[in-house]
């Protein structure tokens, strides 16, 4: 099998995130797309062992931030490569709250939806988490980040959790 073809999918980046039970937590997808328009619905894939995937299962809902070009390395690392578990991500770019509740942080986003779970798909590595989406906002007319973006002008790495990883 060629796995180099899986270089030609093309992606956004994106912050998921939620609260549970106190915890707050956030990290770096690829992985976030539209699957209907009516109702409008959204899905991302959270790996199993990142904290986020474990805060939104409790939670029932989650908040998706489109990344824009305005973001650097710093701030890719805050969500991307550190744990919710040991680390506040919302301290450095700002806390604001969507209307049913998840926290995310507005610097450097041009768009934020808001998600209710309606189900979750145990892909293996990963969770499917899709969701109603009860809240989009478009917040700047910045433009958005594109993973080849980030690989190309950024030389950003892809870590073994995103489910695009390759060894
Ligand atoms: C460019 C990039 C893309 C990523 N894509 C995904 C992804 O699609 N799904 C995923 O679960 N993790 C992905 N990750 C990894 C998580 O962001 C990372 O494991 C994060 O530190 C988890 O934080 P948490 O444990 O606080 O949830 C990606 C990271 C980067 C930098």
């Amino acid at each position: 099998m060629d796995l180099t073809a899986f270089f030609t999918m093309s992606y956004g980046l994106y912050v998921v995130s939620s609260e549970a039970d106190g915890l707050k937590a956030g990290c770096i997808i690829n992985t976030a797309t539209q699957v209907t328009a009516e109702p409008p619905r959204m899905m991302v894939a959270v790996h199993k062992d990142n904290v986020t995937a474990d805060v939104i299962a409790r939670a029932g809902k989650f908040a998706v931030t489109a990344i824009d070009k305005t973001a650097d390395m710093p701030y890719i690392g805050n969500f991307g490569f550190r744990s919710s578990n040991t680390f506040d991500k919302f301290e450095k770019y700002g806390e604001e709250r969507t209307g049913n509740g998840c926290p995310y942080s507005p610097q450097h986003i041009c768009a934020v939806f808001s998600c209710d779970l309606i189900e979750t798909v145990d892909v293996g590595t990963h969770y499917l988490f899709i969701g109603d989406v009860v809240e989009a906002e478009r917040v700047s007319d910045e433009e958005p980040l594109t993973y080849s973006y980030y690989h190309s002008t950024l030389k950003g790495k892809t870590p073994p959790k995103a489910s695009s990883y390759q060894a």
